[in-house]
């Protein structure tokens, strides 16, 4: 087999075989085959694309380059839940507890902000003392004990993307479905779970700006869960204007405890219940969808999932107090209010935009090293279609200090749109695909 013919073939738009996958894979991640040969290969997968067989064969091969987790000694169904990246998508942490108070097992693998998008690692480490760096006996252990548990990615999970992620950031071949397919999950199903529900985000806040770039991640990914023998399911869901109120880090953990109390925002609760509920079904609790929904609103109103998420923190080396006192959160010590310059209603608040201003402040990441600061972000005073007068505040910017506060408040003052009519209402949960 020769590098310089496989990546031919694949300019061509050829199907390669699994095993000349595999020899790319393996040989790259092995240092046999160099940066530039993986480069071209990349690139001429970007614009060939891959078969769903193709995909597997990758993803089988990044994930066989690292250890995997064996979760069977802890009984019950592991049911994981992902997204796609959003701005102010604090839902892994209502979702996990909601679904964990119902009795489903869940790993929780998050990620860190990147970009203008959040993490959830960043948003619970800015409770003060919470740890996310659990080695993998005290992540059996805690999801033995209370049946849920946050950590990191392991170094040791699935090598080869780390390694290829970082060619693909060097190459701009990130945006590509089927690499960005293979590279979620085989993290993921290295992490010992037998379902994971998938929420891909779309729209200005997200990786996937067409509704048919995100319908195509979702298939290609619940086909490659499915090949490997696992029940997963996809929320495509839209990500034009935040999700809720908040966007940061601290703030966002505000949102989730009045969310868990069932005093939250309407969309981020209809979304997470939605989430949560079909954690339940795929993680075999209820027999139908239907009663898994009614199961995830009882835990939601009987403040199971809020005393879960408290067990959690204080596992975690936490204080759950800070759920009902958010003095005891990291607070900015700046607020600069956007005013609105003319009455009307709001028509668009672009996710992006708010998301680089609460990043600009110091809540997200330009590059991988970057530390964010817990306290920063913004909140938001108002969402699409709510009607403001001239002078009514559209949100507020959180700092600790000034420096970027001037270029944070033009970015943000550019995300609204004002207009005389009340815009047409837009569906949050677009699309099921299963
Ligand atoms: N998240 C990942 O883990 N991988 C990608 O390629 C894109 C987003």
């Amino acid at each position: 087999m020769r590098t310089v013919d496989l990546i031919q073939r694949k300019r061509d738009g050829e199907e390669l075989a699994p095993e000349e996958i595999v020899y790319l894979v393996d040989g790259y991640t092995k240092g046999e085959i160099p940066d530039y040969q993986m480069s071209a290969f990349l690139m001429a997968v970007f614009f060939s694309g891959m078969t769903d067989r193709e995909v597997a064969a990758m993803t089988e091969c990044m994930i066989r380059s690292g250890s995997t987790v064996d979760l069977s000694s802890v009984p019950g169904v592991k049911v994981d839940k992902h997204s796609t990246g959003g701005v102010g998508d604090k839902t892994s942490l209502i979702v996990a507890p909601l679904a964990a108070a119902a009795g489903v097992v869940v790993p929780m693998v998050s990620g860190r902000a990147l970009g203008h998008t959040g993490g959830t690692l960043d948003k619970l480490e800015s409770i003060p003392g919470f740890r996310t760096n659990l080695t993998v006996e005290e992540f059996r252990a805690q999801l033995q004990r209370i049946g849920l548990c946050f950590i990191g990615q392991t170094p040791e999970v699935a090598p080869a993307d780390g390694k290829l992620y970082a060619l693909r950031d060097a190459t701009a071949t990130v945006e590509s479905i089927p690499l960005i397919a293979s590279s979620i999950m085989s993290k993921k199903l290295a992490m010992g779970i037998d379902a994971l529900v998938l929420d891909v985000k779309v729209g200005s806040g997200a990786f996937m700006k067409r509704q048919v770039d995100a319908r195509r991640l979702a298939q290609m990914m619940v086909s490659i869960g499915r090949r490997a023998d696992k029940r997963v399911q996809a929320l495509i869901t839209d990500m034009n204007q935040p999700l809720g109120y908040a966007v940061g880090n601290a703030v966002e953990v505000m949102e989730v405890s009045q969310t868990l109390q069932n005093a939250g925002p309407t969309d981020l609760t209809r979304l997470s219940l939605e989430l949560a509920a079909r954690m339940i079904y795929l993680g075999k609790i209820t027999p139908t969808l239907d009663e898994a929904r009614e199961l995830a609103q009882r835990k939601l109103l009987d403040g199971s999932g809020y005393r879960k998420l408290k067990e959690v923190i204080a596992a975690q080396g936490g204080n759950p107090l800070v759920l009902d006192k958010f003095e005891l959160l990291p607070n900015a010590s700046g607020e600069h209010q956007i005013t609105s310059p003319r009455g009307g209603f709001v028509s668009a608040i672009d996710a992006e935009d708010v998301g680089r201003a609460s990043a600009l402040l110091g809540a997200g990441r330009n590059t991988k090293e970057d530390q964010v600061d817990p306290a920063v972000g913004v909140i938001l005073d108002v969402k699409v279609g709510d009607r403001v007068e001239a002078g009514s505040v559209l949100c507020r910017l959180y700092y600790t200090s000034e420096d970027h506060l001037e270029e944070a408040a033009a970015v943000v003052e550019g995300a609204f749109r004002i207009a005389s009519h009340p815009p047409e209402e837009r569906e949050l949960i677009l699309e099921v695909v299963s």
